[in-house]
């Protein structure tokens, strides 16, 4: 048996998220808890996911139009067993088919595959765990011999049965055919009057079928979330095992529970992260970095030995080695530092070509620019880019230099060499080691008198 299927379950209200949208829509680690489950999912060879919706099943549709599963909506949530129910239709035959939650993210391929590897055509399989506090939880119920005999839910269970620490994680797996003949036989009478999934443990012990139970390698994989508040305890839960994997990576961060990534953030060794760091999208940083407190790193490559200093944010760009930025640096969509730059406090840089060992040290605009090698581009310095309908680029050729509160109005060139004196409005192109002065000459009038007070 190859053919595996996996039914996801997110047809619940989450009633106590208190929002509009609908509960597995909520992010993690800034991605859908139904994506963090469906990409858990798809690690699994061969495998069709089926995902049941109800509340809001709309907008899980539209969040994955091209999605890779199939939306089966169930219209009323009459419990679990119903919504499994509900995709009998849409099942393999000869295939393992384990049932899964969209408001339980953290569920490993690991763990979804050791469950799959306990299922054959005589045996069922379901993860429990043992917990310190079992409450809320469906009790799982064993026989003299160890064996599992049934699951019962908490509002149905007796006094002695709530001591019991082994729980329902919920998720199940069996093969098409047995969840095939043994769904019609669950009833609704119950303390909920719901079809519970959780019945078929003793359907399957009277058809004298057993249930091998796996378990989690932790606890946070089978962590459910219902409120905000959870959403929130399981997110730093998470972060920190990011955190922990960075750090055996060879990262050292100042703080491991001040450190955010919403993405994937690959890194070499020896870098130094301080606190309140977000990462988000595909990061990917070199050696030797430092990054200072208060940084937001988005979709960027960062090379080796690379200064990152306070407040800084980087978007879509990549950063040479050894170049220095910030602190309170922007660097937006389509900046290409060099190796050896510097950009300083207060400047913006986007779409931005900076060749090797170019400087742009303070409260700059440069924008739709390529800048050759060695250029130091002074203070105050603004590329006027937009006419207001269009966008025009500057370009400045190697070792030239701009003086500080200098105006570059698009399309212009400053050649190889050139210097554009301080306090110029440049408009047209400067030559090749020229020296552009392009502003009002300096009048001294002798004798000037103040103006005095009326009346
Ligand atoms: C369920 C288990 C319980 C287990 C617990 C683990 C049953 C009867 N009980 O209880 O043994 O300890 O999970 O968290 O299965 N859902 C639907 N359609 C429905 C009902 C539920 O899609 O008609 C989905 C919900 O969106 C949710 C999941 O199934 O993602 C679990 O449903 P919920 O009502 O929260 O079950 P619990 O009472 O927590
Ligand atoms: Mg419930």
């Amino acid at each position: 048996m190859t053919k595996t299927d996996i039914v996801i379950l997110a047809a619940g209200k989450g009633t106590r998220m208190r929002s509009q949208l609908p509960k597995v829509l909520h992010t993690l680690a800034g991605k859908p808890m139904l994506t963090h489950v469906l990409d858990a999912a798809s690690e699994i060879a061969d495998a069709h996911k089926i995902v049941v919706a109800g509340h809001g099943a709309e907008k899980v549709r539209a969040t994955y139009p091209d999605s890779a599963f199939t939306l089966v909506e169930q219209s009323e949530q009459l419990g679990t067993g119903h919504a499994v129910k509900c995709v009998l239709d849409n099942l393999r035959a000869q295939a393992k088919v384990i049932i899964l939650y969209g408001d339980v993210p953290l569920i490993t391929p690991a763990t979804i595959s050791k469950m799959l590897d306990a299922v054959d055509d005589e045996h069922i399989a379901l993860l429990t765990i043992e917990l310190a506090d079992p409450s809320g939880y469906g009790r799982i119920i064993r026989d003299s011999a160890g064996q599992i005999e049934a699951i019962v839910e908490q509002k149905d269970a007796k006094p002695v049965q709530l001591q019991i620490p082994e729980v329902n994680t919920g998720v199940m797996a069996l093969t098409t055919e047995l969840l095939s003949a043994w769904l019609p036989q669950i009833g609704n009478q119950n303390a909920q009057g719901e079809y519970y999934l959780t019945d078929l443990i003793a359907i399957a012990r009277s058809a004298g079928y057993s249930v091998r139970s796996v378990h989690p390698a932790s606890a946070s994989e089978v962590e459910g979330i219902n409120s905000r508040q959870q959403l929130a305890a399981l997110e730093r839960v998470y972060q920190r095992q990011l955190a922990d994997q960075l750090m055996a990576s060879g990262t050292s961060l100042a703080d491991p529970a001040r450190f955010d990534q919403r993405g994937i953030l690959n890194a070499g060794s020896d870098n130094f992260i301080d606190v309140n760091c977000l990462f988000e999208g595909t990061v990917s940083i070199g050696s030797n970095v430092r990054i200072g407190p208060n940084c937001q790193i988005i979709n960027s490559q960062i090379g080796d030995g690379v200064e990152i200093k306070a407040n800084t944010v980087i978007e879509q760009s990549t950063i040479g080695d050894h170049a220095v930025l910030g602190p309170f640096a922007r660097i937006r969509p389509g900046t290409q530092l060099g190796s050896n730059t510097k950009v300083g406090n207060f400047v913006e840089t986007k779409k931005a070509i900076v060749g090797n060992g170019s400087k742009i040290n303070h409260l700059s605009y440069v924008g739709d620019a390529e800048l050759g090698e060695n250029v130091n581009v002074g203070a105050g310095t603004i590329t006027c880019n937009y006419d207001g309908v269009n966008k025009h680029k500057t370009e400045i050729g190697d070792n030239s230099f701009v003086g500080s509160n200098s105006t570059l109005i698009a399309p212009v060139t400053i050649g190889e060499n050139g210097f554009v004196a301080a306090g110029s409005t440049i408009s047209s192109e400067v030559p090749e080691s020229h020296l552009a002065v392009g502003r009002a000459k300096q009048r001294n009038i002798p004798g000037w008198k103040r103006p005095t007070k009326n009346n």
